[in-house]
C-alpha cells in the first residue's frame, strides 16, 4: 500500500515515527517500555533457541539460514511466512490499531515447540528464563562502522523508527549509543562476556561473508545437526544475498507496507564489508576510531573492516 493511500485511511498517526524511553539505561521504544514487565517476565522453554542481534547485523540472513537448517533445507516450509512471522521478534510490539498489528509475545506464546525467536535486547535485559533453562543462543556481529552505516539507512526507510536526523547527527547518537537498543559497544561487548558462562554461539558478519561454509557448519555443530552435502549447498545458495533479495518472505517487502519504504533504501540494500568507506568522511573516520579504541580497550574482541 502506498504511503499516500495510508494518509487516505487517516491511519497517518501510526506512522509516526517511534517515541523512546530507557528501560536501564538502554534506549527502547515507548511500546517496548509499556510492556516491559511481560518482557523480562518471558518464560522461555527448555528447548528455544533465541537468535540475538544488534540491529543490522545480519538478524535475517542468521534466521534464515537457521531456519533452513531446521527444515533440512526445505524452500517451500522456510516460505511458510515472513521472517518477522517465522521468528517472534521478542520485545517488539505494535499497537492493534496500527497497519499492521505484531506482539512478538503472543505470536511467541502460541508458537508449538521448539521455538526459534529473535531480539535486539542487550544481554543484560535478556529475560532471566533464558539462562535459567539453559537455552542455546546465536549471537552475530557486526564491525560497528558498516553496522552503523545499515542502522543509518534503516531508520530512513523505516518510517516508524526514532527520526535518525543527519548522516552526522545519526553517527555521534551512535556514539553516544543514543539509539535504539543502546550502544553498539556495550552489545557486542557484553555478549561477548556472557558467552564463557552460557550456550552462546557468538559469530560475526564479516566471517559469514568470508566463508560461509565453514560459518554454517559451525552454526549445525552448535545446533547438534547434520545435514547431507547437497543439502549444504542448497542452504548456502538461499541464503545468498542474490537470493534472499529476491525471497519475499526474507526481504520484508511482505511486511509493514507503507511503513517499510523500501525506495528510501531496501532492506537487502548492499549486504557488503566496508560500505562506510562510502559515507565516513577523513574527519568523521579519525574522530570515530579515536573514540573506539577507548570504548573497545576493555574487551578481547577484535572486528575486521574490510573485505
Ligand atoms: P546492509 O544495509 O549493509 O546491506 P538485519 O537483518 O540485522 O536487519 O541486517 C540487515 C543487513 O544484513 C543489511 O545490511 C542486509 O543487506 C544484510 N543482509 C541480509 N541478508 C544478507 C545476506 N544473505 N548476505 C549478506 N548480507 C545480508
Amino acid at each position: 500500500m502506498a504511503l499516500d493511500k495510508i494518509e487516505d485511511l487517516s491511519l497517518q498517526e501510526t506512522l509516526t515515527r517511534a517515541e523512546t524511553d530507557e528501560v536501564e539505561g538502554v534506549t527502547v521504544t515507548k511500546i517496548t517500555h509499556s510492556i516491559w514487565d511481560q518482557v523480562w517476565n518471558f518464560r522461555a522453554r527448555p528447548d528455544d533457541l533465541l537468535i540475538a542481534t544488534y540491529a543490522k547485523a545480519g538478524t535475517t540472513w542468521t534466521q534464515e539460514i537457521v531456519d533452513m537448517i531446521q527444515h533440512n533445507g526445505d524452500i517451500q516450509k522456510c516460505r511458510r511466512a515472513s521472517t518477522y512471522k517465522r521468528h517472534p521478534f521478542l520485545e517488539w510490539s505494535l499497537p492493534k490499531s496500527s497497519i499492521q498489528s505484531y506482539s512478538g509475545l503472543e505470536l511467541a506464546e502460541v508458537m508449538p515447540s521448539p521455538r526459534t525467536l529473535k531480539t535486539h535486547l542487550p544481554v543484560q535485559l535478556v529475560p532471566p528464563s533464558f539462562w535459567e533453562q539453559n537455552c542455546k543462543v546465536i549471537y552475530m556481529a557486526r564491525n560497528a562502522k558498516d553496522n552503523l552505516v545499515s542502522y543509518y539507512h534503516f531508520h530512513r526507510m523505516n518510517k516508524i523508527m526514532p527520526d535518525p536526523g543527519t548522516w552526522e547527527e545519526f553517527v555521534e547518537k551512535f556514539m553516544a549509543g543514543k539509539v535504539l537498543w543502546g550502544s553498539w559497544y556495550d552489545h557486542v561487548k557484553g555478549w561477548w562476556k556472557a558467552k564463557d558462562k552460557h550456550r552462546i554461539l557468538y559469530l560475526f558478519y564479516e566471517d559469514m561473508k568470508e566463508n560461509p561454509k565453514r560459518e554454517i557448519q559451525k552454526i549445525l555443530r552448535f545446533l547438534e545437526k547434520d545435514v547431507e552435502k547437497e543439502v549444504l549447498s542448497q542452504i548456502l545458495h538461499h541464503t545468498t544475498f542474490e537470493i534472499m533479495k529476491e525471497n519475499p518472505m526474507a526481504n520484508y517487502t511482505k511486511d509493514f507496507e507503507g511503513i517499510m519504504d523500501h525506495s528510501v533504501s531496501p532492506f537487502m540494500r548492499k549486504g557488503v564489508i566496508g560500505d562506510w568507506k562510502n559515507y565516513f568522511t577523513v574527519a568523521q573516520n579519525e574522530k570515530f576510531d579515536e573514540d573506539y579504541k577507548k570504548k573497545m580497550a576493555d574487551t578481547s574482541l577484535v572486528f575486521r573492516m574490510e573485505p
